[in-house]
């Protein structure tokens, strides 16, 4: 596998960053994950949208512009001869004498872009299954709106799913509210068949898969509110789903180890998988 470094091409086992890069040290360093579906980017515009969104919001430079940025993720998707997967963009403060306060203007950022191949078959035949979540404790910080890599609550939410033989865990704040997932957008269909989902209130990621779902909802005139629901609301829901670039809409069939309606993946959610890719630029 390739990786593109600060201007370089290099096979994974030579690619590296400084020990004094910011992204190591402090998570000073924000990131975007893009699908690749037959070789296209999927949602490129909002993707990269997003990625200035988060720069802008840390006052964080870019290291290219967005034009030689979407020549360079091109070249590491060609290179590592992907056709179905993701591209990885990570932009850090960059690498300088370890300090708390930015950096003097002009220290160059650290631009990472990688690509890797998916087995669609494989995120098929989980659809087909749906996957388990289950709940933990909201313990993150209050910025989660910046796609930043400052993951550790969601390593631990992750891993604690993991644990427990679920696929991915749902994160519920103080009141008792889910806010997402650990990597993903979270959803419920209720009993009336009503899709409900988080608003963007600082409270949650603005997710690219989130916001094309939303128009395919409003497209097809789908009963729709933006609101939180609580824990006990998902497990008497009819449908759960989760959305992310790299699973598009993924049927969520267990929560704390209950099924949600029948056990199996629901007709909303799998309609909505269906369509997805037709929606996606
Ligand atoms: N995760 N919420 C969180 C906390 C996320 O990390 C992600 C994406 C999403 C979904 O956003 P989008 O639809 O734009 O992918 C929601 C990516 C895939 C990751 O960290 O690998």
């Amino acid at each position: 596998r390739i990786a593109y470094v600060n201007g370089r091409y290099l096979p994974h086992a030579e690619a590296g960053v400084s020990i004094d890069d910011r992204g190591f040290q402090f998570a000073d360093s924000v990131y975007e994950v893009c699908e690749i579906i037959g070789g296209k980017l999927v949602d490129e515009r909002r993707h990269m949208a997003r990625l200035q969104r988060s720069l802008d919001l840390l006052n964080m430079a870019r290291p290219l512009t967005e034009r030689a940025l979407a020549v360079v993720m091109r070249e590491t998707i060609r290179r590592n001869r992907v056709v179905n997967g993701v591209v990885y963009v990570q932009v850090s403060r960059g690498a300088i004498r370890r300090d708390f306060p930015f950096p003097p203007e002009g220290t160059p950022p650290t631009l990472v872009v990688t690509a890797r191949s998916n087995d669609l078959s494989k995120i098929e035949a989980r659809a087909d299954k749906g996957i388990a979540v289950v709940t933990v404790p909201d313990e993150r910080w209050r910025h989660v709106d910046i796609k930043s890599v400052s993951l550790l609550p969601n390593v631990l939410a992750k891993q604690a799913a993991r644990d427990k033989g679920a696929q991915e865990a749902w994160l519920v704040d103080a009141k008792g509210y889910v806010t997402e997932g650990a990597s993903s957008s979270a959803w419920i269909v209720t009993r009336d068949g009503v899709l409900v989902t988080r608003p963007l209130a600082g409270e949650i990621l603005p997710g690219v898969t989130r916001s094309v779902v939303l128009d395919l909802v409003a497209e097809q005139g789908l009963g729709f509110e933006e609101r939180a629901f609580t824990v006990e609301e998902a497990y008497a829901a009819r449908e759960a789903f989760i959305t992310s670039a790299s699973q598009s809409v993924m049927p969520v069939t267990q929560i704390d180890g209950r099924p949600v309606g029948n056990g199996a993946p629901g007709l909303v959610a799998r309609g909505l998988r269906r369509d997805y890719h037709s929606k996606a630029e």
